[in-house]
């Protein structure tokens, strides 16, 4: 209904909007389907829901993601950026893991808003070039402050930086603190998700 309305105001053809209310039923019948059947580390569902909200508020259109595993907060992370009319690059270091995210993604009918990289995040995020407006940490925690150092620099201002598990004893508590303190960013752990999301809007001046 509310894509309906941002068409109807923005003047989007009859058939842009069709396709765009059977792609919402396609991932939402898909998300629903397979909301238990997440056992790869997966965010669970209202995280999910999470991140997509943030996204589409903002209208976000750069995404990075690191760690995919089989690909749930992908699909959330993704069905948003087929509203805002972006695209979210996506890393995950087990070949497995990213053929099955690959198979869920194209099922859900979302692939083409995904680039997913199979390989070691260390490395890849300090290759690709950004910019990113939004981020979602969800890999190896002990990396999780090395990954901050290389990506933030390529985070617009205003640009959204999440971290996953970061109230559930997973994350190192200093990294946890020091993005907290951190007065280049606007920082909120969103309580609602029982692992913790840790939201840093950047701030002007960086
Ligand atoms: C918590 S899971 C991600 C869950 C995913 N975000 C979801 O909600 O569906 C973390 C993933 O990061 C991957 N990973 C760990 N270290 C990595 C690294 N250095 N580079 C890329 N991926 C890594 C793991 O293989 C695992 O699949």
């Amino acid at each position: 209904m509310k894509r309906m309305l941002l068409a109807v105001i923005i003047g989007l053809p009859m058939a842009a909007l069709s396709q765009s209310a059977a792609l919402d039923e396609k991932v939402e019948k898909f998300l629903k389907e397979h909301r238990s059947e997440w056992h790869d580390l997966n965010v669970p569902f209202v995280d999910g829901q999470t991140l997509h909200d943030i996204i589409v508020k903002k209208g976000y259109k750069s995404a990075l993601e690191i760690g995919t595993s089989t690909g749930h907060s992908t699909i959330w992370i993704a069905w948003a950026m087929s509203k805002t009319g972006g695209k979210v690059t996506t890393i995950e270091l087990s070949e497995e893991r990213h053929n099955q995210a690959i198979k869920n993604l194209t099922e859900a009918g979302l692939i083409q808003f995904v680039d997913a990289r199979l390989g070691n995040a260390h490395e890849l995020v300090k290759q690709l070039p950004g910019p990113f407006d939004f981020v979602f940490s969800d890999a190896d925690k002990n990396w999780y402050a090395q990954y901050f150092i290389d990506v933030t620099p390529k985070l617009v201002t205003g640009g959204c930086y999440t971290a996953h598990n970061v109230i559930d004893g997973n994350t190192p508590r200093e990294y946890v603190e020091s993005v907290q303190k951190n007065t280049k960013f606007e920082t909120t752990i969103d309580k609602k998700s029982r692992a913790g999301i840790m939201i840093s809007y950047k701030l002007k001046g960086d």
